[in-house]
């Protein structure tokens, strides 16, 4: 398996001075209105999946599924009325505990502590668990002054633990470990992981993936990942490669924040869900802000020691078989930019582009004179290439997804790149596929188009590996002077095949009307 980039970045493609909702995601979670952050307590109970949320205002949004992909709107799953949470119900996790789901989430009480408090819900034989009752003892843990517990884990003994995130100018950013017998009385024991990145960790997950141990942790604005042991005795968290706020451990390099994952028992699968906040300050004349990311499984490389993430498998259920388009075998002409496909458009598309291109073009000699002559900025037009997505028809609105092939793997998130569009995919022209508006119920939609490129033949034998740049360039994505035009990028390998002496790369690319992410399967 190789190492997944993912990135994910909101543009709005137009001015919108008028109320016009084509900008809303459509097969993307987020609620009718107001904003959403922190996805919650993820879970599969009895057929179902349920989603909760942070929710303006402050009471947790919730929603259930039976395949992660298309939602169904439910009331206020709790809300803040107690001493203990009446500031605020904040993030929270779901753990089933003999076949209970137990919420344990942090509340704001009267005088702004964070206190963790338990909710269990009110039937369980209703599949929608629409209600939950807090329980009377509540809040259960009042110290340290930390939030969003995670689910939690058992040892052999089956003592409980869970996680949360806490932190100080001094002791850097933590995640603490509490333990239970009876998931009720909850005793503090030491800080399970921590480090300096920050002064505060939020939303600390930990969990298992391939018989190792993953912790998941948000920190300095992005969501980091570390492979690890746990000291059985000792009960500490080592990390065995990179440790969570070093930018080699990114879980995506866009707006991916306050991720949540959960054991997905169906497809035995772990899996993320981040939330994208917006890159604007348009929110308020929209009436919505914030969605979450589509949902991801998680997995290993096979040393064990990098984490990748792809999109669940159920997402292709919304793929519509008769507007499928293939096109195979295109050559970039040398003037640019090239209209591929003039009559696709839509801003609701999920694109694999398998990209081919001849390996001598790419030579390590090449490489060492670049980086010689660093003024040589655009070293070969034939190599950096890149697709517009959700165009203007002129273009004069575009945001550019590419690949930058430059031997440069420190971290560098404002690299000049070249933002050449070879592909235009014009987009926005008919706003008519926004039609699949949210009721009440139903949030989902469909996808009008699924477009694959596909240029190579099977994958032979890896035989070389080299580094590129994925990028996105934002500077024309949309007008309004509040948005962030920040480029965002990443590295990946290509791969090589040995027969044609091309290199390859693939991406799954996923535009959601303001939304894209991307995805190297
Ligand atoms: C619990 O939920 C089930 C299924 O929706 C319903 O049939 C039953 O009446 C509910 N029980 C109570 C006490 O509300
Ligand atoms: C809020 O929680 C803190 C920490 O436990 C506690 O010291 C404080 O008394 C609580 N406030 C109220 C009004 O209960
Ligand atoms: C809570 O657990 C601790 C540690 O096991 C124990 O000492 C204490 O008596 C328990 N408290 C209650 C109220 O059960
Ligand atoms: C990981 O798996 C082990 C063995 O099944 C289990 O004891 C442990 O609780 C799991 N850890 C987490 C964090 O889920
Ligand atoms: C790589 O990029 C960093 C950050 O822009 C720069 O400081 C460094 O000189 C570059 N290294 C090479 C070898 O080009
Ligand atoms: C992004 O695209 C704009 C418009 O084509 C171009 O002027 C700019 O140089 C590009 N920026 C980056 C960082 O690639």
């Amino acid at each position: 398996m190789k190492k997944a980039l993912v990135f994910v970045f909101l543009i709005i493609v137009l001015d919108i001075s008028q109320a016009d909702d084509r900008f809303r995601p459509q097969y993307h979670l987020l609620p009718p209105s107001n904003w959403l952050n922190d996805p919650n307590g993820p879970v599969y109970y009895n057929g179902y999946y349920h989603m909760f949320f942070q929710y303006d205002p402050n009471s947790p949004g919730h929603f259930y599924s039976k395949d992660m992909v298309h939602w169904i709107g439910l009331p206020i799953a709790i809300a803040p009325e107690q001493p203990y949470d009446i500031n605020g119900i904040w993030t929270g996790s779901t753990s089933v505990v003999d076949g209970v789901p137990i919420i344990i989430y942090t509340g704001i009480n009267e005088t702004h502590a964070q206190v963790q408090c338990q909710a269990r819900p009110a039937n369980l034989t209703d599949p929608t668990l629409s209600k939950w009752i807090k329980w009377p003892s509540n809040p259960l843990i009042i110290s340290p002054n930390g939030r969003d517990p995670s689910t939690s884990f058992q040892d052999d003994h089956n003592n409980y633990y869970l996680i949360y995130g806490f932190g100080s100018d001094e002791l850097g950013g933590q995640a603490v470990l509490f333990t239970s017998r009876d998931f009720v009385n909850w005793t503090y024991l030491h800080p399970i992981h921590s480090n300096h990145y920050d002064t505060f960790w939020e939303c600390p997950d930990i969990f298992n993936v391939s018989n190792r141990l993953v912790m998941k942790v948000s920190l300095r604005g992005q969501d980091f990942w570390a492979v690890g042991e746990l000291d059985p005795i000792q009960k500490i968290f080592h990390p065995l490669a990179g440790d969570v706020g070093e930018y080699t451990q990114l879980i995506d390099q866009g707006k991916f924040y306050a991720s949540k994952s959960f054991y997905d028992p169906i497809h035995d699968q772990q899996v993320i869900v981040g939330w994208i906040a917006e890159d604007d300050d348009q929110g308020e004349k929209r009436g919505w802000q914030g969605m979450h990311s589509l949902p991801r499984s998680i997995f290993l490389s096979n040393d064990g020691l990098q984490l990748g993430s792809c999109p669940i498998e159920a997402l292709q259920t919304l793929r519509v078989e008769e507007s499928h388009r293939y096109f195979h075998n295109i050559v970039l002409p040398s003037t640019i930019p090239f209209e591929l496909v003039p009559d696709v458009s839509g801003n609701q598309i999920e694109l694999i582009i398998n990209w081919q291109f001849p390996r001598d073009k790419v030579n390590t000699h090449f490489w060492k004179t670049f980086l010689i002559d660093l003024s040589m900025k655009l070293f070969s037009q034939d190599l950096d290439f890149g697709l517009s997505v959700l165009s203007t028809l002129g273009g004069s609105q575009r945001t550019s997804v590419g690949i930058m092939t430059r031997a440069n793997t420190t971290f560098m998130p404002n690299w000049d790149v070249p933002g050449w569009d070879y592909f235009s995919v014009p987009g926005i022209t008919n706003s008519l596929d926004c039609q699949h508006a949210f009721g009440n119920t139903e949030l989902g939609g469909k996808l009008d188009l699924y477009l694959r490129l596909k240029q190579s033949e099977t994958k032979q034998q890896q035989q070389q590996q080299q580094l590129v740049w994925v990028y996105t360039n934002r500077t024309l994505s949309q007008r309004s002077s509040g948005a962030s035009r920040d480029p965002l990028a990443g590295t990946i390998w290509l791969e090589s095949e040995s027969l044609n002496d091309q290199w390859f790369l693939e991406l799954n690319i996923f535009i959601d009307h303001s939304v894209v992410e991307v995805f190297e399967p």
